[in-house]
């Protein structure tokens, strides 16, 4: 296959600005000032690179420098020029200050939206009005949005709309900072380039798939945002089924932006929207109670973080069995997990194959497990079953068959935010979600928003510090299967402890 922007290293080499609406936020503060200075420590931001931030804050060029460098390290001032623009982006008219700012240099623009999605609509508008969504010089300027992109396909589909207006779709960059992961990347490399899982990825072999989300952290100060998305939104739509997506689609015909983007695509149009039936029985929603933590001491419930109501019916935990009725994958169950508040941080796909057709002796489980872990101790596992050593030949064992990131790569994985930041800069479309992918996952999410409002769902209490509802487990229990990532552990760190226990809080 030939090699091109998803797999090369890339570079900026021509004069860029990044305008970092937001600028003085938590995203940026966490995530994109710290991307930024990695990329410059690697020299990667090129000869002539220049941060404009636009916040509310009373900034100037050189006070921003001075906050940007704090929050940054020493790296990015070395490299870059700062300048600032002071502005409410719902209601002042900042387009003519900014432009002043980018200045009239060819150059490649890219906007990057950190801002809460009430302002994406307004943002593009402004850009228009000053004409900062034409081109600049040389380069198509360009408009990164971060998730949550809508809250259900309406107003997806209305936002696809409005920026439409405004921006080409080559110039809209959609983030879901799981594609930036490595080690999703990755899972189409292990799937394409081997010739020994490709033959057997399909009905006939796997009999289910399971992807989990789990994170032990609360929801913590987020709460504000945290109650009008809840997990649906805030992980299913996006993340996890992102994840499915690198697992179900059809192979590329190369490795392009383009192919490889019309595969997830297809694979998740693919996903059957289920009836309100199957909401009903194939859906779970949960929330965190208050629980323990490691050294027994009390964890607050999810009704008693900050900006919660106190009668908050908003979702913490899911649990849902999705289907793909397509050639590859009728009659195999895709089970998909996320919360908040669980016993460990994890994310992993595990796809469990049928069970050998020439056993003697039916064994517990009797099915290898293939283990995708995301994070952290970033891992392939292959579960086996061998004979014990001197035993007789029905005696068998389980097996882990291992490879771990850290043994066979030296160097950390790059982060997922130094990746996207860059293609965004360079231009590379590859990791980025497209309108109509954005809609499809959206069309697979709302009609289980839709039942879960009209019947007034009540999530299931889970104590902190669980695998959520027992429920969760009956989901996979009935159809004969279980959970596997509460039971499995791929690359484990010597001494870290596996936590096992479900309640119904
Ligand atoms: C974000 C969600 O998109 O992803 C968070 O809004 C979640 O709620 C986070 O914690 C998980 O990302 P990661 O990279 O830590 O797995």
């Amino acid at each position: 296959m030939t090699k091109t922007a998803a797999d090369t290293h890339t570079e900026i080499t021509g004069p860029t600005v990044l305008v970092l609406f937001g600028a003085t936020g938590g995203l940026s503060a966490k995530y994109l000032l710290p991307a930024l200075s990695h990329l410059a420590r690697n020299g990667l931001l090129g000869p002539s690179f220049r941060l404009v931030g636009v916040s509310q804050h009373p900034h100037t060029d050189a006070t921003f420098g001075k906050w940007a460098a704090g929050a940054s390290g020493p790296d990015l001032p070395r490299t870059a020029k700062f300048a600032h623009v002071t502005a409410d982006l719902a209601n002042d008219d900042w387009g003519p200050a900014l432009a002043k700012k980018i200045g009239k240099r060819p150059c490649r623009v890219v906007y990057y939206l950190a801002t809460p999605p009430s302002l994406f609509e307004p943002v593009a508008e402004g850009l228009a009005k000053a004409r900062l969504n034409r081109r600049v010089g040389e380069g198509t300027p360009a408009i990164v949005l971060e998730k949550p992109f809508g809250r259900d396909l309406a107003s997806a589909r209305r936002l696809n709309r409005h920026l439409a207006r405004h921006f080409d779709e080559s110039q809209i960059f959609r983030m879901d900072h799981y594609l930036g992961k490595d080690t999703v990347q990755n899972i189409l490399a292990f799937r394409f380039e081997n010739g020994l899982f490709e033959p057997v990825w399909n009905r006939d072999h796997i009999d289910h798939v399971q992807i989990t989300v789990a994170e032990d952290e609360a929801v913590g100060s987020r709460g504000r945002y945290y109650e009008e998305a809840g997990a649906l939104r805030d992980v299913i739509q996006s993340h996890a089924l992102q994840l499915l997506a690198q697992v179900a689609m059809e192979p590329p015909a190369s490795w392009s932006a383009k192919d490889v983007r019309a595969r997830r695509v297809a694979a998740l149009r693919g996903l059957k929207p289920p009836t309100p039936r199957q909401v009903a029985e194939r859906t779970v929603s949960g929330q965190y109670a208050a629980g323990q933590d490691l050294l027994g001491k009390r964890t607050a419930a999810y009704r008693e973080e900050p900006h919660v109501a106190a009668r908050s019916r908003t979702e913490t935990f899911v649990a849902l069995r999705a289907e793909l009725p397509n050639r590859r994958w009728k009659g195999v169950p895709f089970y998909l997990r996320t919360g908040k508040r669980l016993p460990k941080r994890v994310a992993e796909i595990t796809v469990q194959f049928k069970p050998s057709s020439h056993r003697v002796r039916a064994h517990d489980g009797g099915a290898n497990l293939l283990t995708l872990r995301v994070q952290p101790n970033e891992g392939i596992a292959l579960r086996l079953y061998l004979k014990r050593p001197g035993e007789p030949q029905e005696s068998l064992e389980e097996v882990d068959m291992s490879f771990c990131y850290r043994d066979a790569f030296a160097g950390k994985l790059p982060s997922a935010y130094d990746r996207l930041l860059l293609d965004a800069l360079a231009g590379n479309q590859g990791l980025f979600t497209r309108a109509d992918e954005i809609e499809a996952s959206w069309r697979f999410v709302d009609p289980i928003l839709r039942h879960w409002e009209r019947q007034a769902v009540r999530p299931r209490p889970y104590a902190g510090g669980t695998w959520g509802p027992a429920v969760a487990d009956k989901l996979l229990k009935r159809d004969g299967r279980r959970w596997w990532s509460d039971r499995l552990d791929v690359c484990p760190v010597p001494g870290a402890g596996q936590a096992t226990a479900h309640s119904d809080g």
